[in-house]
């Protein structure tokens, strides 16, 4: 490689947030953005939980540092942010990925529930993505993704307060967009298909659905963490600065296919 070139998709010297990170889709974006040379502040509301993946990452060489708060906690996020900025210094990467999930038939829904879902997978994302939002803004760089969902797109039973609120963060990026571009940071959406998490245990163990899944998927398996992370990686870099606004849905083809 001449001189000055550096490698493509570098993170080196960046520093990145991603919430929810101490397993599932969260960790393995945390990986492969630390393995790409970023900082990365590990998050989860477990201390204990968030220490140990903090440990196990610094072991393999990745450079993890530790930050435990509840993301449905609007003011303890928007203090995160702050203290990583103290300790750290500017925050050039924000992974707004934590997500909860209820399901429930429509009829059945409770109100209380429908908020609740609501409050954590968007109006907390909202708050914290803002007040990330601002710091970048005034340095005229940065990043901003969320973890949007194929239900977003595709319509499914007894998701209902689930796909309002992660259609509302597909929407949303479109709209941050116009405002945030002109200063130098971007946002975009990922939207995962079905990927084989803690979060869709009871899915992966009934085997009904676990075949459905495979035959629907063109690509007939379900989505491994891993398989989101690179493109996390990608809209975080400098070479993705004229890609914003976008849902870049990663589903092994489900959505392309009726
Ligand atoms: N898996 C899929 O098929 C799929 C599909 C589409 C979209 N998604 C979205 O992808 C994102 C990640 O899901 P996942 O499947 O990777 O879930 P997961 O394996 O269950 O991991 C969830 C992570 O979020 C953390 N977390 C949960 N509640 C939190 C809170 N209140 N504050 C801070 N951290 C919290 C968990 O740690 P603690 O519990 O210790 O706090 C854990 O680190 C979510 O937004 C989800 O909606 C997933």
């Amino acid at each position: 490689m001449s001189e000055g070139l550096r490698p493509l998709f570098s993170l080196k010297g960046r520093l990145a947030l991603v919430t929810g990170s101490t397993r599932g889709i969260g960790l393995a974006a945390a990986e492969t953005l630390a393995r790409q040379g970023a900082t990365v502040v590990i998050n989860g509301r477990e201390p204990e939980a968030v220490h140990s993946t903090v440990a196990e990452g610094q072991r393999s060489g990745l450079d993890f540092r530790p930050m435990s708060f509840d993301v449905g906690d609007t003011t303890a996020s928007v203090q995160a942010v702050d203290q990583i900025e103290q300790e750290l210094g500017p925050l050039d990467i924000l992974f707004a990925n934590a997500g909860i999930q209820h399901r429930e038939a429509l009829l059945e829904f409770e109100l209380s529930d429908f908020q609740r879902v609501i409050a954590f997978n968007l109006t907390a994302q909202w708050a914290l993505a803002q007040h990330a939002a601002r710091a970048m803004v005034t340095r005229g760089r940065g990043r901003i993704l969320f973890t949007g969902s194929i239900t977003a797109v595709l319509g499914r039973e007894r998701l209902s307060a689930y796909t309002a609120a992660k259609g509302a963060l597909h929407a949303m990026v479109r709209q941050w967009s116009t405002e945030l571009a002109p200063a130098g940071v971007t946002i975009n959406t990922i939207a995962p298909g079905y990927i084989r998490t803690e979060l869709t245990k009871a899915l992966w163990t009934d085997p009904s659905f676990d075949e459905w899944l495979q035959k629907r998927t063109p690509a007939g398996r379900w989505g491994l963490p891993q398989d989101l992370a690179a493109a996390v990686a990608f809209l975080a870099s400098d070479e993705a600065g004229f890609i914003t606004g976008q849902t870049l849905v990663v589903d092994g083809g489900l959505s392309s296919t009726m």
